[in-house]
């Protein structure tokens, strides 16, 4: 349920359904299932198998199983802190939509009243800065109530309720008049629309949805018990992830074609369209959405912190709480220059995602491939294809997109 929860998340209700629509509908979700399996799973496999092995964070994984490479695991952590400080932004801001959701101030609300109201959110320092620690600190304190506790009882709980939203969202918009626009949108197969582009963005999105390249899967990895399976937990996790980007797709786009709407990606999605759509079907509905952004994004952003604090814990011997402590003061102020200048914003974004989760997931992937023994690796995949996907494959395709993106 945790690796679940931390693959699930922004990634899921904000960027799939609107790159499915752009890039062919069927066809792309077929490639992406396709990279998912290829690539992006074997690249899970590794993670978890060198988590599962060494039984600690990510730096002391590295070193033990590749000390030449042990500076990785710095970039991964790094990783975690950057993609943890940009992501708390949105965090807050759901936050903040939750809360004038429960207060009614959706009600009747226009396209260009909600454009404003989000421009005001985001240009407001005082309000995105304080929902970001809002936001931070239900996060570090999920986290300091320890890993069964803390992570593993929220997201036992969180996650099938979050589930049950989402295909509530999904059935209250399949059902509008006008949805079929929506549904055609997101199956409607073009394959003239697969380019390379398109080929490198399902796999830049199945990274990310999957929470790969980060030590986040790693970490979480460290914790499963000796009879536990990587490939049961990995393949669950992927099938889960998928299903629910898909079901969140079906939540959001026929809504956004009922209403006549273009469809857009990212924040203006999320924080404009959306609530003018499910604010004129009543007052229960933004609030139902904006709880589950609200605890896809938790169940996501606890893995993030984990990962630096496991490393605090274990590398530096400090206490859990004044670990999550301090990586909660550090990412809270690269947390409100991201809030406050929207240029760091999208550089964290960036640079995480194309660069640092790209050097991580290959150093994980090469680790496993060609360091640890064959026997070992083989004990944990059971499959000798699978093991000529982390070797050859996973390897070559993260450089090939890391460089397109780059380019
Ligand atoms: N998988 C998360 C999402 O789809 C993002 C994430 C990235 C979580 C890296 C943890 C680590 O939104």
């Amino acid at each position: 349920m945790a690796m679940a929860g931390s693959a699930v998340g922004l990634g899921n209700i904000w960027r799939f359904p609107y790159m499915v629509g752009e890039h062919g509908g069927a066809a792309f979700v077929i490639v992406y299932i396709a990279c998912c399996l290829l690539v992006s799973l074997p690249i899970f496999f590794s993670e978890s198998i060198i988590g599962k092995t060494t039984r600690t964070d990510t730096f002391g994984a590295l070193e033990f199983l590749a000390p030449k490479a042990k500076n990785v695991g710095y970039v991964a952590i790094l990783a975690s802190f950057i993609i943890l400080s940009f992501y708390s932004v949105v965090g807050g801001w759901s936050f903040n939509y939750l809360i004038r959701s429960l207060g009614g101030s959706f009600n009747g609300l226009g396209m260009e009243q909600a454009r404003e109201v989000f421009a005001g959110v985001g240009s407001s320092p005082v309000e995105s800065v304080s929902c970001m620690l809002v936001f931070l600190g239900l996060t570090a304190m999920i986290v300091v109530a320890g890993v069964d506790k803390g992570i593993g009882r929220f997201s036992k709980i969180s996650i099938p309720v979050l589930f049950v939203m989402v295909v509530l969202i999904a059935w209250v918009s399949l059902r509008l008049p006008g949805a079929g626009k929506g549904v055609e949108y997101l199956v409607k197969p073009d394959f003239s629309k697969l380019d390379a582009p398109a080929i490198a963005a399902a796999l830049g999105q199945s990274f990310f949805s999957l929470s790969l390249g980060v030590g986040s899967i790693l970490t979480y990895s460290s914790y499963m018990k000796e009879e536990d399976n990587v490939l049961q937990a990995g393949a669950w996790t992927a099938l889960f992830d998928t299903l629910f980007a898909i079901i969140a797709g079906f939540a959001i786009m026929p809504a956004v074609f009922a209403a006549g709407i273009e469809p857009a990606a990212g924040p203006s999605l999320v924080f404009e369209t959306l609530p003018v759509i499910f604010s004129r079907m009543g007052v229960v509905l933004p609030i139902i959405f904006f709880l589950a952004i609200l605890i896809a994004a938790l169940s996501s952003s606890i893995s993030m912190l984990e990962v630096v604090v496991a490393w605090l814990v274990d590398q530096k011997g400090m206490r859990r709480s004044y670990a999550v402590l301090a990586v909660f003061a550090a990412a809270a102020a690269l947390g409100s220059a991201c809030a406050v200048v929207p240029r760091v914003f999208s550089s964290c974004d960036f640079f995480s995602s194309n660069v640092l989760m790209m050097i991580g997931a290959l150093a994980f992937a090469l680790i496993v491939g060609w360091k640890m023994p064959r026997e070992e690796v083989l004990r944990h995949v059971r499959f000798e294809f699978v093991y000529s996907l982390i070797r050859y494959v996973a390897p070559i395709m993260i450089v090939a997109i890391a460089v397109t993106n780059l380019l």
